[in-house]
């Protein structure tokens, strides 16, 4: 097992990382010494993993277990209810632990509700995809999806530990192996050119989770979030960079309606469109640019979406976080290995937008 600390001011934790670590998580808990734990899972990942977490807390302190829908549609406030009426009816109080068990999707709404409930409890993330394990169970961004856009309801809420058990990823479908890759190749875009080339190099092993590359990459991905956001924890500059490819992203999720495209696969074509920005602002070059659609369509992801509208693209950026009175702002790069935050004039994006297949 290896440890990964996120140097935050107000609560530093730590990632605890390896294949069939998930025992490391009674300690973590015992730790919190809670009143009561509950687990916050889904009906996927709940039917194959919520046994073994419920044994593992229920010898700890009274717990109990919630199963939401499956899906990025299900990031909702009808879903987001069914956790808080569930720390409600199981009587949990100030003391109480909430442990997520899932992707992004239940790790976001769990933190959320975790942040929320009586003001604040304690939460621990046990994330069971390769974009949860690499990128979303880090940092502490909860929340959910609004009908106006993406994650637009949220708060920051730091776990006390994150237990990333790479076991999981046994059971996890190849579309969503795909999915987590998009973050991975994004984190060597915004931060370590070194690493971006490591990637390419593996990828194939990737695609395979071949243990040995999986463990590298995993725990490569999680120290340069863990970096970043142990600088920037609430986003106040540097932070902004992790959002490559997912202004753009965000837009598509929305658009094409929540579940249809994958987090991820929309992120990946967010990567190109970036790319393909920066190589019009002459940031970068055109055998870059080919690069990256090369290493994307490798992991198995799109390069672009046919057929969503220009102008309601456009409009849907402007209500992006990063936004501000309108104007879009944009994660580019300067080079593979180094991204940085801009604007970007109409006509470019207007350009790429096209070149990516959107439609007038
Ligand atoms: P997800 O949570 O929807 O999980 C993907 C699918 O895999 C689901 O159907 C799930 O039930 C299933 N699954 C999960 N683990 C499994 C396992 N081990 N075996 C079999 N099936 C399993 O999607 P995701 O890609 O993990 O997360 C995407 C979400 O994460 C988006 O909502 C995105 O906004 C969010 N996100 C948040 C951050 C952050 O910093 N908070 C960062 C990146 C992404
Ligand atoms: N996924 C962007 C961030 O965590 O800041």
């Amino acid at each position: 097992m290896i440890t990964v600390d996120v140097q935050v001011r107000e609560a530093p934790y730590k990632i605890y990382l390896g294949e069939g670590i998930l025992d490391r998580l009674a300690e973590e808990i015992s730790a919190q010494n809670p009143s009561s734990v509950l687990v916050v899972t889904n009906v996927t990942v709940g039917v194959l993993y919520a046994k073994k977490v419920c044994e593992i807390s229920s010898k700890i302190c009274r717990t109990e277990v919630v199963y939401l829908p499956d899906g990025e549609r299900y990031k909702s406030w009808a879903a987001f209810s069914e956790i808080l009426e569930a720390l409600a009816q199981m009587k949990a109080d100030r003391h109480s632990l909430v442990i997520a068990l899932g992707g992004g999707v239940v790790g976001d709404m769990a933190g959320f509700a975790a942040a929320i409930y009586m003001r604040g409890i304690d939460f621990i993330q046990v994330p069971t995809t390769l974009l949860a394990l690499v990128d979303s169970s880090v940092g502490g961004k909860t929340g959910m999806n609004m009908r106006a856009g993406k994650n637009l309801l949220g708060a920051f809420h730091q776990p006390k530990a994150v237990i990333a058990d790479t076991a999981f990823l046994t059971t996890l479908p190849r579309r969503e192996v795909s999915a987590g890759l998009a973050e991975i190749i994004k984190h060597g875009l915004l931060a370590d050119a070194k690493y971006f080339d490591e990637i390419e190099r593996e990828i194939d092993k990737l695609t395979a989770l071949d243990h040995e590359v999986v463990a590298r990459v995993v725990a490569r991905s999680c120290q340069i979030k863990a970096a970043v956001v142990s600088r920037d924890a609430k986003e106040k500059g540097e932070r902004a960079k992790l959002n490559l490819g997912h202004t753009f992203g965000h837009a598509i999720e929305k658009l094409a309606g929540y579940g249809t495209w994958l987090h991820g696969e929309a992120v990946a074509c967010g990567l190109v469109l970036a790319a393909r920005a920066s190589q019009k602002l002459g940031k970068i070059s055109s055998s870059d640019v080919q690069r990256i659609i090369a290493l994307v369509k490798r992991a198995g992801l799109p390069t672009e979406i046919p057929g969503i509208s220009l102008s309601k693209a456009i409009e849907a950026m402007k209500s992006d976080k990063k936004s501000s009175g309108g104007v879009i702002r944009f994660v580019l790069l300067n080079a593979i290995g180094e991204a940085y935050v801009d604007e970007l004039p109409e006509s470019i994006l207007e350009e790429v937008l096209l070149e990516g297949g959107f439609v007038k």
